[in-house]
């Protein structure tokens, strides 16, 4: 067993997640460019998209959280201060999720008052998954690189039972 097994298991859900950021914003942009009236198939599907990606979102940072941040505090509280800035990031990254999700659930008007907003929010957005993900799995791997073969193992079944 090595560290990178449990790198790899985040590490797939990151990418994951960031295409998934990528996407929207690429699709929001469209939607601008030919105009929110003309775009009602597209903006269901983008909030469709979004739904989705927070709901996946959800589920891995309360794996980070509940599980991953958790022992690296417990066994490095060195470390806490980035523990802190990572969870602060999570909670920033959900905040602007649910302000684009209300505003694809309000009235189209709305959107389109609102367009140039939302489409610096979505860039931010993507922007700041991809950024997270960097910075925390620097934290990752030199927490990772610290513990024994047998310390990563239960971590991973921790991950994986979560
Ligand atoms: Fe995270
Ligand atoms: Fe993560």
């Amino acid at each position: 067993m090595d560290q990178f097994d449990v790198i790899s298991h985040i590490e797939h859900e990151h990418s994951h997640l960031t295409r998934l950021f990528a996407d929207i914003d690429r699709a929001f942009r469209q939607v601008n460019q030919d105009g929110v009236q003309a775009s009602e198939d597209a903006l269901s599907t983008v909030s469709e998209d979004l739904e989705h990606a927070m709901e996946e979102m959800l589920d891995h940072f309360a794996e980070e959280e509940q599980v991953l941040f958790a022992h690296i505090e417990e066994r490095f509280p060195e470390m806490e201060s980035e523990i802190v800035a990572l969870v602060q990031a999570h909670e920033l990254i959900c905040d602007r999720t649910r302000w684009l999700q209300q505003l694809l659930n309000a009235d189209r008007s709305k959107l389109e008052s609102e367009m140039a907003k939302a489409l610096e929010i979505i860039h931010q957005l993507a922007d700041e998954v991809a950024k997270h993900t960097e910075a925390e799995s620097r934290v990752y791997t030199t927490a990772l690189s610290q513990m024994s073969a047998s310390e990563r193992r239960e971590l991973l079944e921790n991950l994986q039972h979560h």
